[in-house]
């Protein structure tokens, strides 16, 4: 089968991780009768200072007319500390949600026991998380009406949700949960806000249709400390936009490295794969990153489009790499791996090669 990948590189790290990512597409296209065909635009810092706009046109249609699309990372140290600035890179990223009606996102957060060591969690409490995330992600306080007032003493951002809204992603994450361990926890604020009382009266109603999934409530304050104090009880978190954004960052922790995580974001058509990390800018061009969080974002890009074996290939290619410890400096300080040598060793398995991975710069070689 043929597939059209709008590749979005992005700002940092996002180039170096979005090339391992093809690296191991390539792989998988070899070994099946799939072709891929990407197409490069630009988003965030890099398309500002090409193009004064962090989402030019180009980059949209791109998006639009193809199966998926693969991104990097976004946002650049030049914008971090500017309040003032108009224009800023991570506009591109949630305009592209906007446009592309990405209201689902999906943040599987799964522990490997080789990792375990590397979690600042207790090794006990961190084994065996197996948790997903449905964070709603076009609506909410992220695109509400914001404001300054004209004597820029005070400033206001607005939370607004539908019904509409709430029920698209709740089907979302009451059908995953279906195929997992049946249990659903919606995290929200509804001792406090009106919009969070919105989401527990049309998940209780929407939820009567699944009767064999258990429906739980969890305050979001305390949500953060049960995360960290027993992350096992969970199994799909449903959240709005806001909370998933904080507590998604948090659940990375039990994996050890923020460079493990995938995500993949739904919608209407054109479905969106990332990593979650942001462009860690201190390692850009030192070929350090860890590229496994956008490998594993290329398999979830693959089950989407229902290659659940080749998916499988990547994944149990991965596992094998932290098996023979292999990794790069954030998983394993001692032998470590560049980020393209880890690109070049999980491709070459996927490939079925065996892999006798010769370290030149050092000597060491590898046999899987
Ligand atoms: C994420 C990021 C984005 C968000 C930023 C870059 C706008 O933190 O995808 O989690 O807040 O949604
Ligand atoms: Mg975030």
């Amino acid at each position: 089968m043929r597939k059209k990948i709008a590749v979005l590189a992005g700002d940092g790290i996002g180039p170096e991780v979005v090339a391992q990512g093809l690296k191991v597409l390539d792989a998988v296209a070899e070994k099946s009768e799939h072709e891929f065909t990407y197409c490069h635009a630009d988003i965030g810092a890099r398309a500002i200072r090409k193009t004064g706009d962090p989402l030019p046109e180009e980059t949209v249609e791109a998006c639009l007319n193809s199966d998926a699309v693969l991104l990097g990372a976004i946002g650049d140290p030049e914008y971090d500390n500017a309040p003032d600035l108009k224009v800023r890179p991570e506009q591109g990223l949630l305009r592209l949600r906007q446009k592309l009606g990405l209201y689902c996102n999906i943040r599987p957060v799964k522990t490997y026991k080789e990792l375990l060591h590397l979690s600042p969690l207790r090794e006990e409490a961190v084994k065996d998380v197996d948790m997903v995330i449905y964070r709603e992600l076009t609506g909410g306080i992220y695109f509400g009406e914001k404001g300054r007032s004209e004597d820029g003493q005070s400033a206001f951002d607005t939370c607004t949700y539908s019904v509409r809204e709430i029920e698209r992603i709740a089907k979302q994450a009451f059908e995953a949960a279906g195929h997992r361990r049946k249990k659903v926890t919606l995290v929200d604020k509804a001792n406090v806000l009106e919009t969070s009382r919105l989401w527990r009266k049309t998940v209780t109603e929407f939820a009567k249709q699944y009767p064999e999934i258990e429906l739980d409530f969890m305050y979001v304050d305390n949500a953060a400390m049960q995360l960290v104090v027993y992350p096992k009880q969970f199994d799909v978190i449903l959240t709005n936009n806001m909370f998933g954004d904080i507590i998604s960052d948090e659940a990375s922790v039990f994996v050890g490295s923020l460079g493990m995580l995938p995500s993949s974001s739904v919608g209407f058509k054109t479905s969106l794969f990332e990593p979650i990390h942001g462009s860690y800018p201190q390692a850009a061009g030192k070929d350090i990153a860890n590229p496994v969080a956008t490998i594993l974002s290329v398999a979830l890009m693959l089950k989407s489009m229902g290659f659940y074996k080749d998916a499988f290939r990547i994944e149990q290619a991965v596992s094998a790499c932290l098996n023979k410890g292999i990794g790069t400096p954030d998983l394993n300080p001692n032998i470590t791996y560049s980020c393209s040598q880890m690109g070049d060793v999980i491709a070459s398995i996927v490939s079925g090669a065996e892999v006798k991975y010769e370290r030149i710069s050092d000597g060491i070689s590898t046999i899987i």
